[in-house]
């Protein structure tokens, strides 16, 4: 389908979609499109295409996509005073950290920024640390790339490096996160860049989200922090950074919020770009430096120790592994074998601690990092198989080169790169009933 949008207007395309300039003038988070640019739009994702001469644009929509006119830009006056105060640094490299809600504009907001500088000729890094709603590395890590080329999506970069956290949500991994942000950044310093934009995740109400985001920004002891003001609720952030130099940008009024399935959706993507082409490989235990996951890390176990031949008898069986850490103890067994829910209570009486149990073949699907010997991120995979007896490893990846650390993560995908509940979160309060099935 064709269409004529005229000049002073903005079309805003919801993707899943498609959109090729035919002739005009137009932008997106100022990025000026040449005729037979084609752009894509992800499904749960909205891009605006500002019209500055009239443009007449080819679309393809697909099921469920949208298409608006409204008068005028969406971009708001304060993203591109935001743009003049960044440029306007003195330093080499600039750092800026970009903070906001979810759904604030964080990403788009980056992408113009970015934009706007390449424009003027200045080499820009992205570090992404929106580990939910990676724009730059798989999800559950953080991730930097070099922007050479104007861009519509963050998402069409190739991450340089990654740092693999595991989870979805930085309230579960705070440290994590930062200790790869600050990690990432040290390399990046050496690409030379003159500005480092730094995204965020979402995660920004409430005093842990503050405390948090504190000390991450402390850490990557930024130039300037912009904060995206959806409404009153950034303020108590704000004021939290008394140190740095600030500025409020607004967010966007155009934006369409996303639900939690479309965030789960838009992950789903990001983990099929990296699991593209996928082969099954075995690996020798020995080989590897397995990490991440406790429950089936074997660095603390308990096994051959008194302390296991007293649990052994009071379960009644001998397990396939167990470790013990500071509030608790692990366990696991075979997938068809059951303990006695009486059993287990003594067991913890016993130990002190509570004891979580996770069956052979829950590991199955669980996503894993995958790095090389000098620590080199290399991609994700999907776990398929830990086997104790046969030591070896067998994982779903595109990677080819060789692999030295496994990283397991908590995040478990079904075949169709869906996620799906994970055994240790199962184990916590939402289902306490759980215990009982074995
Ligand atoms: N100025 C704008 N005009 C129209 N849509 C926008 C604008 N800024 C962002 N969006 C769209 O709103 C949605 C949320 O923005 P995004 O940058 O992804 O937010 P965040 O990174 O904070 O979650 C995206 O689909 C994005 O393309
Ligand atoms: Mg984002």
């Amino acid at each position: 389908m064709n269409r004529t949008v005229e000049r002073g207007k903005t079309l805003l395309v919801d993707g899943p979609a498609s959109v090729t300039v035919i002739s005009g003038k137009t932008e997106v988070f100022g990025y000026s499109l040449s005729s037979a640019k084609k752009v894509v739009i992800r499904e749960g994702k909205r891009l605006p295409f500002v019209v500055e001469e009239t443009t007449t644009f080819e679309i393809s929509l697909g099921e469920s996509a949208g298409l608006e006119e409204v008068d005028g830009s969406t971009i708001p006056s304060s993203w591109v005073e935001a743009y003049e105060e960044l440029l306007n640094l003195q330093t080499k490299p600039s750092t800026v950290v970009v903070l906001g809600a979810v759904d604030s504009g964080k990403s788009s907001f980056c992408t113009y920024l970015i934009n706007m500088l390449l424009q003027e000729k200045r080499k820009c890094v992205i570090l992404d640390g929106d580990l939910g709603q990676s724009d730059v590395g798989p999800p559950c890590t953080v991730a930097y790339a070099v922007v050479t080329k104007p861009i519509t999506d963050l998402f069409s970069l190739e991450a340089k490096n990654a740092f693999f956290v595991g989870v979805t949500s930085p309230s579960r991994a705070r440290n994590k996160v930062i200790e790869g942000l600050s990690l990432l950044k040290k390399e990046v310093l050496n690409e030379n860049p003159d500005f480092v934009v730094v995204n965020t995740d979402g995660w920004v109400d409430g005093e842990d989200a503050i405390n948090y985001k504190m000390q991450l920004v402390s850490e990557l002891n930024p130039d300037l922090v912009f904060c995206i003001q959806q409404t009153d609720e950034t303020n108590q952030l704000l004021n939290a950074f008394q140190k740095f130099r600030k500025m409020v940008v607004d967010s966007p009024i155009a934006i369409k919020q996303r639900d939690r399935e479309k965030r789960r959706n838009l992950r789903e993507l990001g983990y099929i770009k990296y699991l593209k082409n996928m082969k099954m490989q075995s690996l020798p235990l020995s080989w590897l430096k397995i990490e991440g996951n406790e429950l089936f890390v074997s660095d603390k176990t308990l096994r051959n120790t008194r302390k296991a031949e007293e649990i052994y008898e009071i379960l009644g069986m001998k397990p396939l592994n167990i470790a013990e850490f500071e509030n608790k103890i692990l366990i696991l067994i075979g997938r068809r074998r059951w303990i006695d829910a009486e059993k287990l209570t003594k067991a913890e009486e016993f130990t002190r601690k509570k004891i979580v149990i996770a069956r052979k073949g829950d590991e199955e699907g669980l996503l894993t990092a995958l790095y090389d010997a000098n620590r080199k991120f290399l991609g994700i995979g999907v776990l398929q198989e830990l086997d104790y007896a046969r030591k070896t490893l067998k994982i779903l990846t595109p990677v080819k080169e060789e692999i030295s650390t496994v990283v397991i993560g908590k995040v478990k995908l079904d075949k169709n790169m869906k996620e799906i509940p994970f055994l240790e979160e199962e184990n916590q309060s939402e289902f306490p009933m759980f215990r009982k099935l074995f």
